[in-house]
């Protein structure tokens, strides 16, 4: 029942990461304005360590036995991270970036505690070092809020 539930954990994380991808990279694209350079440059970043934590999550999912999900399993859910109407609004972007990254942070949270109950170190330590790198996304862009609430 455990590994029912590091699975399915998995198979969402999968699907988040492949949806951050194609939000970061649209509004990488999308974004425009002097201020808005530091923002893009960022995700241009992020989207490559976000492709990566797909790749893991995949690949882990195949050592158990299972298959990443495709696109006739996806469903949306980043609505706020939807390109802003106005393509100079940086802060519509980084707010719709903490909530994908919070998000993530909770999913790789109840990973960890789904594989620690299910004694998966295997999946714990893959699922604590996308944690870190989550969390360190959600620090930078922390940091770009404050810059332009200020
Ligand atoms: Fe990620
Ligand atoms: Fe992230």
């Amino acid at each position: 029942m455990t590994n029912e539930e590091i699975t399915r954990l998995l198979k969402k994380a999968y699907s988040d990461e492949i949806e951050t991808v194609m939000n970061y990279l649209t509004n990488s694209i999308v974004l425009e304005g002097v201020s808005a350079e530091e923002v893009k440059e960022s995700l241009e970043t992020d989207i490559q360590e976000e492709l990566g934590h797909a790749e893991q999550l995949g690949n882990r999912l195949k050592q158990l036995d299972e298959r990443p999900p495709a696109s006739y399993d996806f469903e949306a859910r980043q609505e706020s991270l939807q390109p802003p109407e106005d393509s100079t609004d940086v802060l519509s972007v980084i707010n719709g970036v903490l909530d994908a990254e919070e998000d993530a942070i909770e999913t790789y949270r109840d990973l960890v505690d789904a594989a620690t109950d299910g004694d998966d170190p295997v999946t714990e330590d893959l699922a604590v070092t996308i944690l870190s790198d989550e969390e360190a996304h959600r620090t930078e862009f922390r940091g770009f809020r404050r810059e332009y609430q200020d």
